[in-house]
């Protein structure tokens, strides 16, 4: 088998088509009065047609993680001919494009050479006979390096630099209140010019059960999320608050109910390579969950599943690849032998003295191969995998205190009654002491992306960079990390490609990690060259 297959889940009926099969019913009884056998003989049928669920099918692990649903699509996604359609219906939040790069969101060519209709990290689904698409797993999880030679690379498994999912959120909620996402005669025009077509019955069902459906949908999520997007400063790419929109729309907790230091939240998109590794270790950024199989799960309910629309299977496939995902090898190795072997071996003694115990180290210490096989990684050190107290850590504390006691009672609530049931997430001290394999992908650093590349988190926090551009993608083959130019956050425009980050600002202080800053700047430099090779 190869392409997209029809996969048929075993799966329940989901909560779009209940309530779908609902409207469809009311639909029938009015029309039954209003305009006869007609239409009564159309809506009987569609009843009857429209109860499985299917999506496509992809052969290969790395396509299926790009583009294959993991079940979000029937709780949160939206219609696929409207996705397309928005564009066109609503140009002013796109500029001059007519696809959503402008949100970050990335685009490859088929075979054919023509950009793909969904970008990477949104999967299909079609539910009651309606093709629906929402987030699957590469949405976060992939993002692109700019060589020196101006091309762009697609990396799956890296943080997705360049997605400002604030953004896009802000843009969905703002559909709730705009009137042109009821008006049937807009959307069937928008509809068309993107290529796609309703016909007359298809306008019929759109005009009364599909629009209104996600005008209420709209309206339901905007109500739960705004306060909250409201009081948080903008994320900026290639960050999410990753637990208080779950706390609001998965288990329906008050904003109001939320304490005022939980609400700060916005966290660094982690990569995900070597998971295998990773078993057993308290991870997320909080250290709150030491099971790889409920970190995974919970992740996709981030992305937007339900325990009523989950595809497991799915979700299984993605993980199981991301078991031996080897980072891709730093360029500095590639070089090979431009490399300061002294300066590496000096570096190497102090990471082993002030960081290996946290953080374990690269693959048996070599380096300078420029085999371009990437190492393992060495996950020794007596401390990786537990949790440092935020005292001792010393930085922001915003994340940490967003994950509370009560949050994690009610999320182990979720999927009660089933073998996914969560079972691990605890409230932890501190933040976790992470393995730093693809280190060179994973600026800006720290869990809140406050400190922009490795050289400054060797300098003390009053040397760190105040402000700086976020969501460039090349490489800064010195400092380590990303090109991260100061900026001013009072003249500078916020787009996906300029955002000024302000680490003065609630969440996002640049403060503590000082391991390593008291080093002489010899040292400090011998350090880095190390570093660069991760
Ligand atoms: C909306 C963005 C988003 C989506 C979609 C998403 N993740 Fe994540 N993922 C994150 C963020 C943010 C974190 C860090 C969470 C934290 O601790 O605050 C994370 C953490 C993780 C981690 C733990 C990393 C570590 O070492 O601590 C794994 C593994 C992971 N995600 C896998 C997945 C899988 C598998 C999926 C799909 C089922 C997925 N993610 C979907 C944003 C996302
Ligand atoms: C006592 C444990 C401990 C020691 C020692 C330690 N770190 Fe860390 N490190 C942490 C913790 C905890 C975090 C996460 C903090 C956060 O995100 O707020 C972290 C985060 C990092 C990150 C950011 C990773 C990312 O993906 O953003 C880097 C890089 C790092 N440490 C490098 C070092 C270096 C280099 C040294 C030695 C000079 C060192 N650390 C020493 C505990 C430690």
């Amino acid at each position: 088998m190869s392409g997209p297959q029809t996969w048929v889940t075993a799966s329940q009926e989901h909560l779009w088509t209940r309530r779908w099969r609902r409207r469809l019913f009311a639909l029938v009884l009015t029309a039954v009065f209003l305009s006869g056998i007609a239409v009564v003989v159309v809506g009987a049928y569609l009843l009857v047609a429209t109860a499985r669920s299917h999506t496509p099918y992809y052969e290969d692990a790395v396509e299926h993680f790009k583009y294959g649903s993991i079940g979000s699509e029937p709780a949160s996604g939206l219609p696929a001919k409207l996705w397309y359609a928005l564009p066109h219906l609503v140009p002013e939040a796109f500029g001059e494009a007519r696809d959503y790069r402008p949100f970050g969101f990335l685009y490859e060519q088929d075979a054919d050479g023509q950009q793909r209709d969904l970008p990477i990290g949104v999967g299909s689904r079609t539910e009651s006979g309606i093709e629906l698409v929402w987030f699957n797993c590469a949405l976060c999880h992939t993002g692109t390096v700019t060589g020196t030679d101006g091309t762009r690379q697609i990396m799956p498994g890296m943080p997705s630099n360049n997605l400002d999912l604030h953004r896009f959120i802000g843009f969905i909620l703002s559909l709730a209140n705009d009137p042109r996402v009821g008006d049937i005669d807009l959307v069937e025009n928008a509809i068309e010019k993107s290529g796609g077509d309703l016909g007359w019955l298809e306008r019929q069902i759109w005009r009364f059960l599909v629009l209104p459906q996600v005008r209420e949908q709209l309206v339901l999520r905007a109500a739960a999320l705004t306060p909250l997007l409201d009081a948080q400063p903008p994320w900026g790419p290639g960050r999410v608050d990753t637990f208080n929109p779950y706390k609001l729309i998965q288990l329906n907790m008050f904003f109001s109910n939320l304490a005022p230091q939980e609400i700060v939240a916005a966290s660094d998109f982690p990569s995900i390579y070597l998971q295998r590794l990773r078993e057993g270790m308290q991870l997320h950024w909080d250290g709150n969950n030491r099971s790889l199989f409920e970190r995974n799960l919970s992740a996709a309910i981030g992305a937007g599943v339900t325990p009523e629309t989950v595809d497991i299977p799915a979700i299984e496939r993605v993980v199981k690849w991301l078991l031996d995902l080897p980072p891709p090898v730093s360029p500095v190795l590639e070089t090979g032998g431009g490399l300061d072997k002294s300066a590496l071996e000096k570096g190497r003694k102090i990471y082993r003295e002030a960081c290996y115990g946290c953080h374990g180290d690269r693959g048996n210490g070599g380096y300078g191969t420029g085999s371009g096989e990437a190492p393992a990684y060495d996950f020794g050190g007596e401390r990786i995998g537990s949790v440092t107290p935020i005292e001792e850590v010393g930085t922001d504390p915003g994340r940490f205190d967003s994950y509370t006691e009560e949050f994690a009672r009610n999320q182990r609530r979720l999927f009660a009654g089933t073998p996914y049931q969560f079972r691990h997430f605890e409230k932890t001290a501190g933040y976790a002491n992470l393995p730093l394999d693809g280190l060179w992908l994973r600026g800006p650093y720290l869990h809140n992306g406050s400190v922009p590349t490795l050289a400054d988190l060797l300098e003390p926090p009053e040397t760190r960079p105040a402000a700086f551009i976020r969501g460039l993608d090349t490489p800064d083959p010195k400092k380590g990390g990303f090109k991260s130019p100061v900026c001013d956050p009072e003249h500078s425009a916020h787009g996906p490609k300029e955002f000024c980050f302000d680490t003065s600002l609630p969440g996002n202080g640049n403060h503590g990690h000082l391991w390593g800053t008291d080093l002489s700047d010899a040292d400090k430099a011998a350090l880095l060259t190390y570093l660069l090779t991760f």
